[in-house]
């Protein structure tokens, strides 16, 4: 089996700006001093880390007990995450962060609430004197389905106080998929809210916990947050007000001294076929993780207002809008409604609004502004912008560089970061004010991070060379196990190499040692016997004017093996003719090379996506080669585009 080949040819640079640099949390001097220490010995390391940046009521007895794939970090220690995401800041520094605002939030409808770190301090308390009183204990799973609003976070971080392991359904999802999550988690409680806005309309959420209860047994309560006043049925004996129930409720209640490995919350991820798998995380290795890479990485300062675009019922959401920030005592902003709503300049609209400094978002939401147009990003002050991110998908180098020039103008660092939900934390990322970027490279590992690139044999693809991306040391922020299935977690992760993690990833290294994260390893194409990768071809498509958004794909071919077909939105303005399927074939031809020339050009509306945003691959191949698609649809977010492109092919 060859190497995954690099086609693309990425030759921009960009250095560290030095004023940056000189202000920044990390420079030089640290970044090589903690990449010395974490090379030498990771444990020791991430000991020091836990001990900066995480308050311990107990001291732990042992830095990490490794029986792979079995980890546990910091054993014997005793902690609190809403402890260290709250009252610790009340007190620290002489309480100068008490009356900072903790969360800063906005709906849709453009209602605001800015809450102090005192007053969510007391929100969580009562509300978790509110659990205690429905009778759940330490180690009851809570599930949340909930819109983005500041109940969300207060739900968490009461959860956490207590011990009750939380498991966040999007509110995207159906009654089906939250019924499923809700069996599989085991939960006795939901919370929920009458709705949630989008696209100026209320969606219901109560009404899909309804019916998601009439297909199982277990729930005995739900907890309703009143937000869109849309009406919903209230059954006795079983569905309480959020707001009756915190009427009375107690502001004081002492955060449980929780075991380091204390499950902290279970995270469905669906993989491409089969079950979702609930994601385990614990409580000390995983907030020392997303706090120590949070600051790093983010470059936070006490003035900074931060802003993370995911919803908080992903990874992203979880780790960096909402156990991150607070742990670090930062200003994370919230935003409920879509993108483009009322109009396509909202986002930048709220930067300009609340001075956002820090901004943290998706390739796949870069790529829908980028054809939206350049006027609506213009229209707005972005100037309190300081650093820029990406996560999620890998950034094709031509929307690296819109980030870059319309929205950073050329004054941000951009930090693209690589994890995954099983990950916990950040893994793979640039570090702002020290690491030179390249548009479409992660850049190089975390210090105490330890990825390698395997051939198929597990023998390492030195630099420059691909294959599959592998993490061979343990670390504080992985998962502890697919809830309720560790044969599964075994055969998943931890099968294809010994006592190594596979994360499901293609990369190439360069020469430089930068990773190049080029996608899922299923989606690899073989073409002639080179093994290419969707990443690349995409980037070339999308680095034409004329296109907005590419996704490569495979279909069985007599001669090549495989044969390129490439889906393409074409950007407003550039008409979908046979004359540009041949300029795009030729471009591609230049940009990358003729063994990447696409065989044939669908031109469509849009893409298939998860509603994380994640082009859907599998689905493509499958109308590709005119096959019936059999594997999982249930996270696709738009089922019209699949009987669209369909219907492409009559
Ligand atoms: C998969 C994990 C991590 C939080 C959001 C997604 C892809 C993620 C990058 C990046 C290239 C990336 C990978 C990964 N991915 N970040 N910066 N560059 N690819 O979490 O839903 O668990 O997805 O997202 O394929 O395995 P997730």
């Amino acid at each position: 089996m060859p190497d995954i080949e690099s086609l693309l040819k990425e030759t921009r640079r960009f250095k560290p700006d030095p004023a940056f640099a000189r202000e920044a949390n990390w420079n030089k001097k640290t970044v090589a001093e903690h990449r010395k220490q974490a090379d030498k010995n990771p444990e020791k390391y991430w000991a020091a880390r836990a001990k900066e940046n995480i308050t311990w009521f107990t001291p732990w007895k042992k830095v990490l007990d490794w029986k792979p794939p079995f980890a546990k970090w910091f054993v014997g220690g005793k902690l609190n995450v809403s402890y260290n995401c709250l009252d610790r800041h009340l007190e620290e520094d002489g309480g100068a962060r008490r009356n900072k605002a903790a969360i800063i939030w906005e709906g849709e409808p453009g209602d605001t609430r800015v809450i102090t770190y005192a007053e969510l301090h007391r929100e969580v308390c009562k509300f978790a004197n509110v659990l205690k009183t429905q009778g759940i204990k330490k180690g009851d799973r809570v599930v949340l389905y909930m819109p983005m609003i500041p109940e969300l976070a207060i739900a968490m971080l009461a959860c956490t106080r207590i011990g009750a392991p939380h498991s966040i359904v999007f509110g995207g999802f159906s009654a089906d998929a939250l019924r499923d999550r809700i069996d599989d988690v085991g939960a006795k409680t939901v919370i929920t809210a009458d709705g949630g806005f989008r696209k100026g309309a209320g969606f219901p959420l109560k009404q899909a916990v309804d019916d998601a209860l009439k297909m199982t047994k277990a729930v005995d309560t739900v907890i309703v947050v009143e937000r869109t006043k849309q009406d919903v049925k209230m059954k006795k004996g079983r569905d309480l007000w959020w707001h009756d129930l915190m009427k009375d409720a107690s502001p004081k209640c002492a955060a449980a001294k929780l075991d380091s490995e204390h499950p902290l919350f279970i995270l469905y991820t669906s993989g491409s076929t089969g079950k979702p798998k609930g994601i385990l995380h614990t409580t000390g290795g995983y907030l020392t993780h997303v706090t120590t890479t949070f600051k790093a990485i983010f470059d936070i300062k006490d003035s900074d207002v931060y802003w993370c675009t995911a919803d908080i019922g992903w990874i992203t959401g979880h780790s960096y809008v909402v156990y991150g920030p607070l742990a670090a005592g930062a200003t994370t902003m919230m935003y409920e409604g879509v993108p483009v709503h009322p109009g396509p300049d909202r986002w930048w609209e709220l930067i300009e609004k609340w001075g956002v400094n820090i901004f943290y978002t998706a390739p796949t939401a870069i790529r829908t502004f980028i054809r939206l147009g350049d006027e609506h990003p213009n229209k707005h002050d972005l100037s309190s912008l300081r650093l820029l991110g990406s996560v999620g998908e890998p950034i094709n180098p031509e929307a690296w560089m819109w980030y870059h020039k319309v929205i950073g103008k050329k004054n941000c660092p951009i930090v693209d970061t690589w994890w995954q939900t099983e990950t916990g934390g950040i893994m793979i990322t640039s570090l702002p004010g020290v690491v030179t970027t390249k548009p479409g490279s992660a850049t190089l590992p975390f210090p105490g991070i330890d990825p390698e690139i395997y051939d198929e044999e597990g023998n390492v693809a030195k630099p420059p060379g691909g294959g599959l991306l592998v993490l061979r040391k343990p670390w504080p922020g992985m998962l502890r196990g697919i809830w309720g299935d560790n044969k599964r977690f075994k055969e998943q992760y931890w099968s294809r190499f010994e006592d190594t993690y596979f994360c499901g990833d293609g990369a190439h290294r360069d020469k430089d040692g930068y990773f190049w994260i080029m996608g899922r390893i299923d989606d690899v194409m073989n073409i002639s016997g080179h093994r290419i990768g969707t990443m690349e071809v995409e980037s070339a498509l999308v680095s034409h004017k004329g296109v907005a958004e590419a996704a490569v794909v495979g279909r069985p071919d007599d001669i090549t093996g495989t044969a390129i077909v490439a889906f393409v939105s074409p950007r407003g303005g550039t008409k979908a003719t046979d004359a540009f399927k041949k300029t795009l074939i030729g471009h591609v031809s230049k940009e990358i090379g003729a063994i990447a020339r696409p065989a044939e050009i669908r031109f469509t509306d849009a893409l298939p996506k998860t509603r994380s945003g994640k082009i859907m691959r599998r689905l493509l191949r499958d109308i590709a080669s005119g096959v019936e698609s059999t594997g999982d649809t249930s996270t696709l977010e738009d089922f019209s585009v699949l009987a669209s492109l369909r219907g492409d092919e009559d």
